[in-house]
């Protein structure tokens, strides 16, 4: 288990950072193009600076996060690779992503006036992405506003206020590669990018494509795409796409305590379950409050010694409990205990856990908390 001074960490999750440009490398292959590579919601829950890190050494074009915030952070780690945020409130600090050379998308022109205004502040262009809302109805420029965004955008372009890095739009329907919305969507974006050119704007990249389109539709790559989960080692399109990529997050903890339970007797919380038998349990000190779902409640499997034992009763917010059978198994407090990882030997992947809890493994991997130790393996960070 990894330690720090006066702590113990009850689960880690080793993040095999070889795995990730592996990953990189699949998706830029089947693309055709670079990556802009999506490690918000700190690196899908891997660790945003240590990807990003393994990303920018293996050339990706950029790195993409949601937030200024984010994107600060990997300045202050050391990050001077381009950086796109493009999620926004009224009173984020443009100032502050301007200082930090972030690339700002915006989403509608009072954003762009926004950003105008703070880098009259500073005295400084901004450097600008334009998110274009081609179909989706969630973040970016609508149509209803376009007219007076391009407005807004010839005259900051013209006054020197933002020099135009990219133009993007995201995909509602990309898991779904036939779906007609992905052309109409792509229509979308290339009659944006006229429309900027016919005023001046062109952009050093457009982009569209997430981790699916990225997959399955290289005919929409653009200049670079844009994946995420991908290269984590998930596959959002497992039925149109069998791309050799390697789940990057292993997560394990360990036995904490060994104990007896009499036939009859129940377990955890409402003691839902009840021992048919005499038995061995084992209790594992990661729970919901870890991101292990509580939906997973007497469903998921763990691996110990190379064996399943399966979670019997109530998933707590810091524990649940295994069954290790009459003699125990041959488990000891301290084994260690693999939640889920690759998936090599049939072991648990965090897909099995998003099917059992009905989600998606993004919700999964983003999912492990703040209490789980991170390791790195396969890479310098
Ligand atoms: C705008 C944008 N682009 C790209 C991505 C990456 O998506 P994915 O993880 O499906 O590759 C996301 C993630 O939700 C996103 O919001």
């Amino acid at each position: 288990m990894q330690s720090s001074v006066g702590t113990t960490s009850m689960g880690t999750a080793i993040v095999d950072l070889a795995a990730i440009t592996h990953n990189l490398r699949v998706v830029t292959d089947v693309a055709g193009v670079g990556a802009l590579a999506v490690v918000k919601a700190n690196g899908y829950g891997h660790g945003a600076l240590p990807v990003a890190r393994a990303l920018v050494e293996a050339g990706v074009v950029g790195l993409g996060v949601s937030q200024v915030a984010e994107a600060l952070a990997l300045r202050e780690g050391g990050i001077t690779a381009p950086v796109t945020a493009w999620l926004h409130v009224p009173d984020t600090d443009f100032e502050a992503a301007i200082a930090g050379g972030v690339d700002i998308a915006v989403s509608s022109p009072r954003q762009l006036d926004a950003v105008v205004d703070a880098a009259a502040r500073r005295g400084e262009p901004a450097t600008l992405t334009v998110k274009v809302d081609t179909g989706m109805n969630r973040s970016g420029v609508g149509w209803a506003e376009w007219e007076v965004f391009i407005e807004a955008f010839a005259r900051a372009h013209a006054a020197g206020a933002v020099a135009l890095r990219g133009v993007m739009a995201h995909l509602a329907c990309s898991d779904e590669p036939d779906h007609p919305a992905n052309d109409a969507q792509a229509a979308g974006l290339r009659a944006a990018v006229a429309d900027l050119a016919a005023v001046g704007g062109v952009p050093e990249l457009v982009h569209l494509a997430n981790s699916p389109a990225a997959l399955t539709r290289p005919d929409l790559a653009f200049d670079a795409v844009r994946p995420g989960v991908a290269l984590y080692g998930l596959n959002p399109v497992p039925n149109h796409s069998d791309a050799p990529l390697i789940p990057a997050m292993t997560l394990r903890s360990e036995v904490s305590l060994v104990k007896r339970v009499a036939a009859g007797g129940g377990v955890s919380y409402g003691l839902t379950y009840v021992a048919p038998a005499d038995t061995v349990v084992g209790i594992v000190p990661v729970g919901y409050a870890d991101g292990v779902p509580r939906a997973l409640s007497g469903k998921l499997r763990v691996r110990i010694n190379g064996r399943d034992f399966p979670g019997i009763g109530r998933m707590c917010m810091d524990q649940f409990v295994v069954d290790l059978g009459p003699d125990g198994g041959g488990v000891t407090e301290g084994d260690e205990v693999e939640l889920f990882g690759t998936g090599a030997d049939d072991a648990p992947t965090a897909g099995e856990w998003a099917e059992m809890s009905d989600t998606i493994d993004y919700e999964i991997i983003t999912g492990i908390g703040g209490r789980i130790a991170r390791r790195y393996v396969g890479g310098q960070s």
